[in-house]
């Protein structure tokens, strides 16, 4: 069969290299893709913020099926566009991504839902945030409404400063129309996990949860970024702490979607606070992480394209899936000022003798080929992925193929599941 995939990053790119693996897949396209998804992919220059240039897409490839890589599109409606017109497509609709769109909605859902999450307020003018602040302490939390690609949350020490955060943001000033209405939030205190199921609007099935690091500095220093580096190990979350969450988080919120008419289909990710007071949700994503999709592919010993097409077809068993029971590490390196402003156009090298490690996978996150050779083209740039006996061999093995990869401004954060290794998980 032909399949296509959206997207232009590390996930997509370990996607396609999970999807590969597939006896049943003749043919894999990814739009637009980047320069190592052109290595196992077609790769097609369209642009995914555009639902119609994706359906002319669909109409002249005909994809068996279509995986959604990023929000975006999720957003625009292409689930319901393509369903539509009968491309099999795996994503929830617009409706149902609401859970990622809206943090308001988000936070209204599991209040009706009981679904553990911080004390909140939705406020829609400064008036509203003066009426909601004697109900908080500080440090508060200052979430805008929409979606932000990261730079929508400040943890604000004082309530003078929710006040002037969130009067940027409702101005228009900081985020335009995404911070329009603000969400007021308790501040949690704990460490954080990605929990990932994949729901067929009835049933769901657990991934193996994994750690993201988001802070561009080690020791969790400096500025946030879209993810620079992430483990997944089996002990990170307990057996009886999956059933836990799949009873009190996932199924409520699958059920919930269900019975409010707006069934969840896809990926279902839940980023949580391990808090002394239990696991509360920090918000919802409605497909995969990114960089936590390449750690927990690499420990998937199921077909992913079985998981995919049970979540269309309605079909997903209780008995989940098989995973190793190797820990695995990713460790993003990435262009010289991101976050900030970077440079493209470097050139890459000793990708070759990365790959030739054991049991590492050098996924592409930001790159372009040119003349057989790769160059940067984004902000996180590589994706070094390794997966080993336990999380010390893994990320050994991540760090040695970093040391061999080269390009002008490259950096990468050292300390990549170092807390877990220093007691807490592992
Ligand atoms: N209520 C909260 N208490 C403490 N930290 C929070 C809270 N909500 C969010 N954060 C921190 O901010 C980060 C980003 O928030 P999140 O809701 O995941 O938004 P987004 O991923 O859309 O930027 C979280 O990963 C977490 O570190
Ligand atoms: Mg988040």
């Amino acid at each position: 069969m032909k399949v296509l995939i959206l997207g232009n990053g590390g996930r997509e790119d370990a996607l396609a290299w999970k999807l590969g693996q597939s006896p049943r897949i003749a043919q894999l396209y990814c739009a637009p893709g980047n320069g190592g998804i052109g290595d196992h992919a077609q790769c097609l220059p369209v642009d995914i913020k555009n639902v119609d240039a994706l359906i002319a897409l669909a109409n002249q490839i005909k994809p068996d099926l279509t995986v959604v890589g990023p929000e975006l599109p999720l957003m625009l409606g292409v689930v319901d566009e393509f369903n539509r017109r009968g491309w099999r497509i795996f994503g929830p609709t617009q409706a149902a991504a609401q859970l990622e769109s809206s943090k308001s909605f988000a936070k209204e859902f599991m209040a009706r839902h009981r679904i553990p999450t911080a004390h909140y307020a939705v406020c829609d003018s400064l008036d509203q945030i003066h009426d909601a602040l004697p109900h908080f302490h500080a440090p508060i939390v200052v979430k805008a409404d929409g979606l932000a690609a990261g730079k929508g949350v400040v943890i604000c020490a004082t309530k003078e400063e929710v006040i002037s955060v969130s009067s940027e943001m409702l101005s228009g000033k900081l985020l335009g129309e995404a911070g329009a209405r603000v969400v007021l939030e308790e501040c949690l205190q704990g460490e954080e996990i990605s929990f990932l199921v994949i729901s067929d609007g009835e049933h769901v099935a657990p991934l193996a949860a994994a750690q993201d690091h988001k802070r561009v500095g080690d020791g969790d220093t400096g500025p946030n970024t879209g993810g620079m580096g992430a483990y997944s190990t089996s002990a990170l979350l307990d057996e009886q702490m999956q059933s836990w969450l799949l009873q009190h988080v996932a199924r409520p919120v699958v059920a919930g979607m269900k019975a409010e008419g707006a069934e969840y289909k896809g990926v279902l990710y839940c980023g949580l606070m391990m808090t002394a007071r239990g696991p509360m949700v920090l918000e919802f994503n409605c497909r995969f992480g990114d960089p936590e999709t390449q750690p927990i592919l690499m420990r998937m010993e199921s077909d992913l394209l079985d998981a995919l097409e049970a979540s269309i077809a309605g079909n997903i068993s209780g008995e989940g899936f098989e995973w190793s029971t190797d820990a695995s590490a990713c460790v993003v390196m990435a262009s010289g000022g991101y976050p900030g402003t970077y440079e493209a156009g470097k050139k890459i090298t000793g990708l070759e003798d990365a790959a030739k490690l054991e049991d590492v996978t050098v996924f592409h996150a930001g790159t372009s080929k040119r003349d057989g050779s790769y160059y940067t083209s984004g902000g996180r740039v590589l994706g070094v992925t390794a997966r080993g006996a336990d999380l010390q061999r893994a990320l050994d093995r991540a760090y040695a193929a970093v040391e061999k990869i080269r390009f002008e401004g490259a950096h990468y954060r050292k300390d990549i599941g170092q807390r877990a290794l220093n007691g807490k998980k592992g």
